[in-house]
């Protein structure tokens, strides 16, 4: 089926850049040009004896309070602290760790990178994992982990996935690189694992460039990840740590493998935490101008947070459930000709991500046709915080047009709109 464009319609056009950040705050140029001058970028080099704590061990401090975790680690990347966190909490050759199918690569590369098996989840139409074949294969697999991603900030009903890792004994981490900022029943997400594991890598609520945060309560389980992280045997110089003599409890049985943040990124990152709720919502005003556009479309299928979840609108999620996949296609082409830039994960050939799970051949593969399903008509959009709200408008207005001619051209050469149910054999 071809669907060729109409060039009469084309339109308004958009000229943003869906990839631009914003600037960081000045005060992360000071902090950083004054510790450049110092040539001190090494977070140990600090020494408590002389009155000196480091950029790091600050974040690490502040980033604590702002989780609402007692502990923080300051880390390379956030893949780096999901694979802390499986190591810390015992995973390793021979431990099965279930994760949902759509997440991002870095998510199975942390189970492979501790020596672990991935078991892939289906997801369900609200893009979080689906608790019944959560359940089913937590039974059949004889998992010991669940690294949960909150790939693009859908989050679950964490109330029932704590209860069912209790019932199932499970050791929950929580992937949190799309959801800083994001919060459940009024906590921040990533309040319910041993672990949460947070990205701070450019294109997530905080930008270093690189760099991750690790958070937990535990204190057996956070000395072992500071001892992982490679600590030498500078326990004092952390920011949110158990206490030292903990630390030490650990050390002969832990390895060293390297992966600490240096103090140019915790000096860039510590005056973006005050503002990341202004951020959060303010992107969330921009999602929700689009979001709601797409709402009336009787074509459009919107992820539905379950009721207690805030989440940070960075990113937009929509389906076209009953849409062929050559209209999806021509959707992505249509809206890229004005100007809007979508990622389809149903794609023949994906490109510029790595979120297909049968694109992870390194990964033991598994029939997932429900998640198949979703991800066949399933298009992603960034959303950057130098738009405006007139910009979020005028998006809005090109996928409409867009969406609503198609949906007509498909009408009318189908008769009507057939809307496929979502099946699991
Ligand atoms: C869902 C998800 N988890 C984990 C990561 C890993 O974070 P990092 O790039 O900081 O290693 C990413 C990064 O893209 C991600 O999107």
């Amino acid at each position: 089926m071809e669907f060729a464009p109409d060039p009469a319609r084309e339109t308004p056009i958009f000229a943003g850049d869906f990839t631009a950040q914003e600037p960081l705050p000045p005060e992360a140029a000071e902090r950083a040009t004054a510790l450049l001058a110092t040539g001190r970028l090494h977070r140990y080099t600090a020494d408590p004896a002389r009155g000196e704590v480091s950029e790091t061990a600050r974040l690490e401090a502040e980033f604590a309070v702002l989780a609402g975790r007692r502990h923080a680690l300051a880390v390379a990347s956030g893949g780096y602290a999901l694979a802390t966190a499986l190591r810390a909490a015992g995973a390793g050759t021979g431990t099965r760790v279930l994760t949902g199918s759509f997440t991002l690569a870095p998510v199975p590369g942390a189970i492979l990178a501790a020596g672990a098996t991935p078991v892939l989840v289906e997801i369900d139409e609200n893009l979080a994992i689906d608790q019944e074949d959560l359940a089913a294969k937590a039974a059949e697999s004889g998992a010991t982990h669940l690294l949960l991603s909150h790939m693009r900030g859908h989050i679950p009903d964490m109330d029932a996935i704590t209860a069912l890792c209790e019932k199932m004994g499970l050791t929950l981490i929580e992937d949190c690189a799309h959801t800083t900022g994001a919060l459940w029943r009024g906590r921040p997400v990533g309040s319910h694992g041993l672990f949460a594991a947070h990205s701070t890598q450019s294109y997530k609520h905080l930008n270093s460039g690189e760099g991750g945060l690790l958070v937990a309560d535990d204190d057996d389980a956070m000395a072992r990840a500071i001892l992982l992280s490679g600590s030498y045997m500078f326990f004092d110089r952390h920011g949110a740590a158990p206490p030292a003599s903990r630390i030490r409890a650990h050390v002969a049985t832990t390895p060293n493998i390297s992966g600490r943040m240096d103090e140019l990124r915790a000096a860039i990152l510590r005056p973006q935490l005050p503002r990341l709720a202004e951020r959060v919502a303010r992107w969330n005003r921009l999602h929700d101008i689009i979001a709601t556009s797409l709402a009336d479309l009787p074509a459009v299928a919107l992820p539905s947070p379950p009721a207690g979840a805030v989440r940070v609108g960075s990113s937009l999620q929509f389906r076209l459930p009953s849409w062929p996949s050559e209209a999806v296609a021509a959707l992505v082409e249509r809206v890229r000709r004005r100007g809007v830039v979508l990622k389809w994960f149903g794609a023949p050939h994906p490109h510029g991500y790595t979120s297909c799970h049968d694109m992870w051949r390194h990964v033991p593969q598994t029939p997932l046709p429900q998640t198949d399903e979703i991800l066949r008509t399933l298009l992603d959009m960034r959303i950057s915080l130098l738009f405006t709200p007139e910009d979020a408008r005028r998006i809005a207005r090109i996928l409409v047009e867009e969406i609503d001619a198609l949906d007509g051209e498909i009408r009318r050469r189908h008769g009507h709109h057939r809307r496929e149910k979502l099946t699991r054999d």
